[in-house]
């Protein structure tokens, strides 16, 4: 099978790109005609930027696993659709095809189903890169329980944050992780977030590291032994629960610039229609390829181009349970070799960490297979465009530089691989059917091509947000308040006389470290709940490899003798309250931050100390204090 709708040329993308813009309905009801409905819809879209109100194929009826699964298995039954490489590279790695796969999902919505899970059921999910996530979050979406995947890096009390807010009542983990030479006790971290908690049914265990865990009675259940009772009672085949095709399909949190996170809400139809769409036309996907994506199913890019995009579009998708560096700098390389990976997605950071060895883990690697890669999370350097280009693609692969986010379901801008041109650093061009602007402080939409603005999208596209989970007027203040009519991504754009958009980063209080997002204001509620903290002010500065790194200006309560120790106890806190990968990567005690007269800080001047940019810090005349800043650029580390 070939796609209908992949771009082929140049030409064929400007001509596309015109036609979903003159008649977005037409446009996306011909490419959702190539899916599996049980009803079509009745309406292709209806839409309001004001409430906001987004609903696309109101009236549809499907299943996204008819879609990813059962429409394949007449035809590629026997062809891999998951395979997975293991964290150590000693151990067994497994290959699922459509039909094991399509098996392996049936049988587990029959333990979701005697467990009582039952359709709009919330599951949250904290699980190793192990199949059993992929196999969880399908088996979820077939049963219409609405998944949220929380990523294992994620602290107690963020799980706890969480399942409160989604009011889940299932859990699927496993006793542990391995991550590198770490083994992480999941389900100890689940034990702690559910203190306090009196409304989860069950919790399903599945068996990774076995380390000893507490395993409750009524409560807490093996997946394996959940399993093997299915089997014994013959269960296999379990018919797909229909949906809505504007039923939500799951919920991923994720950091916004004020307070807790988000609960983002994706729905069936537009988010399936959407994320294969985008996969098959920026990846180029040839049938047969093999896909890897580097990701973690806990982020919105593991999702999308792990497990929907993918096996939507009935292709072979490899996941990784490990990290790049262990137990060498060249573990991607070699997992390239061993599978013939075709198509490479992976992140800037990770590039810039496998930079830094040279090339000797690359020293007899064969590359060969591979046609394509890409980038996603955090805007990509030269340098690492170029080392990737020249050493990884040994300059015959296109690089794609996706520019999307959670809330948009899928990749937004970005060049269409081989078909529209490539320029280091630059996402280019925008997907077609996507409308973007740039727009100045006032809000007005800037009319010249070559331009530089903050960034928002000026007509829905089927896989944009629809609510934030529970707080609707959170998703509208978040999202389409601040230039009404539009919605605001929070990030700002350089376009070019061609056209081409290059993301140069947040406008809002959202740092992105190692393409994680991080919000400033959660990490300072994280810092001030430290016993010996006062206050504290958060923002990011350039960091080599992460990108941007988090660099916290701390007032302390009365005399700390070792600031050592301080520092380590701060660290910890947040480690407690959101998780390690928003520890602080320095910390300096002040006495003083800088105010203005009505109480704010100026951040304004505290990145600018961050980032070591002393020479001057504008205009100051409003600061309560002068001196304060003074004290601060001398105590800077
Ligand atoms: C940033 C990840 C530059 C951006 C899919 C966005 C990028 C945030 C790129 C979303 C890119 C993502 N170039 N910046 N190619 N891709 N970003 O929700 O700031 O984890 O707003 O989604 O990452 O992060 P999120």
């Amino acid at each position: 099978m070939s796609y209908p709708y992949q771009i082929k040329s140049l030409e064929q993308y400007y001509e596309q790109y015109e036609k979903s813009v003159q008649d977005p309905e037409g446009f996306w009801s011909e490419i959702a005609s190539h899916f599996v409905w049980r009803k079509k819809w009745d309406k292709v879209l209806e839409w309001n930027f004001e409430e906001p109100r987004v609903e696309w194929f109101k009236g549809a009826k499907l299943n996204i696993t008819e879609n990813c699964l059962d429409r394949h298995l007449a035809d590629k039954g026997e062809q891999p659709a998951l395979m997975w490489e293991p964290n150590d590279p000693e151990n067994h790695h497994r290959v699922f095809t459509y039909n094991r796969l399509y098996e392996h999902v049936c049988k587990f919505c029959h333990v979701l189903a005697n467990n009582g899970v039952k359709k709009g059921d919330r599951v949250l999910i904290y699980m190793p890169m192990i199949p059993r996530l992929a196999i969880a979050v399908l088996a979820c979406a077939r049963i219409g329980a609405i998944h949220s995947v929380v990523f294992g890096g994620f602290s107690a009390q963020s799980i706890s944050d969480r399942l409160r807010d989604a009011r889940a009542e299932f859990i699927i983990t496993s006793d542990g992780a391995f991550r590198g030479q770490k083994d992480i006790p999941l389900k100890s971290i689940i034990d702690d977030a559910l203190i306090g908690v009196d409304f989860v049914k069950k919790v399903i265990v599945a068996t990774r590291t076995r380390i000893p865990v507490s395993m409750l009675k009524g409560r807490d259940v093996w997946w394996e032994d959940e399993f093997e009772k299915v089997e014994t009672l013959g269960l296999s085949d379990f018919p797909a629960v229909e949906m809505d095709a504007e039923d939500p399909l799951f919920i991923l949190y994720t950091s916004g610039s004020t307070g807790k996170p988000k609960g983002v809400v994706h729905t069936c139809g537009g988010y399936m229609v959407y994320t294969n769409y985008t996969f098959i036309n920026t990846f180029q996907y040839q049938p047969g390829d093999v896909h890897f994506c580097t990701a973690d199913i806990g982020w919105i890019t593991g999702h999308s181009y792990i497990v929907y995009g993918p096996l939507s579009a009935g292709a072979t998708s490899l996941m990784f349970e490990g990290i790049p560096t262990w137990p060498d700098a060249g573990r991607f390389w070699s997992i390239v070799q061993k599978y013939n990976v075709n198509i490479l997605y992976t992140a800037p950071t990770a590039i810039r960490s496998l930079m830094s060895y040279g090339k000797d883990p690359l020293e007899g690697k064969n590359l060969s297979s591979l046609r394509i890669l890409g980038t996603v999370g955090e805007p990509i350097n030269e340098e690492a465009w170029n080392w990737y280009y020249e050493n990884i693609g040994n300059k015959k692969c296109p690089i794609v530089d996706t520019w999307w986010q959670t809330e948009t379901a899928g990749i937004l801008i970005t060049n269409l691989a081989g078909v529209t041109p490539a320029k280091a650093g630059w996402a280019t061009l925008p997907m077609p059917g996507l409308q973007p602007v740039l727009v100045d402080e006032k809000g007005n939409e800037i009319e010249e091509t070559e331009a530089s603005g903050n960034l928002c999208i000026k007509f829905p596209w089927p896989g944009i947000l629809r609510t934030t989970y529970g707080d609707h007027e959170r998703c509208r203040t978040a999202y389409f308040s601040a230039y009404p009519g539009y919605y605001f991504t929070g990030d700002g754009a350089l376009r070019d006389a061609n056209g081409n958009y290059k993301i140069t980063g947040r406008v809002d209080d959202v740092l992105n470290v190692s393409g994680h997002r991080i919000g400033t204001a959660e990490v300072e509620n994280a810092i001030n709940m430290h016993a010996g903290v006062v206050e504290s002010a958060v923002v990011g500065y350039p960091h080599d490899v992460k990108g941007q790194g988090i660099y916290a200006y701390v007032i302390l309560s009365g005399k700390h003798l070792d600031e050592e120790h301080t520092r380590n106890d701060i660290n910890m806190t947040v480690s407690r309250i959101i998780g390690p990968i928003a520890k602080p990567d320095k910390i300096q005690f002040v006495t003083n931050l800088p105010k203005t007269r009505s109480g704010k800080i100026m951040r304004r001047i505290l990145r600018k100390i961050a980032e070591n940019e002393l020479g001057s810090f504008g205009d100051t005349s409003t600061l309560l204090d002068p001196g304060v800043v003074e004290e601060i650029v001398q105590g800077k580390l």
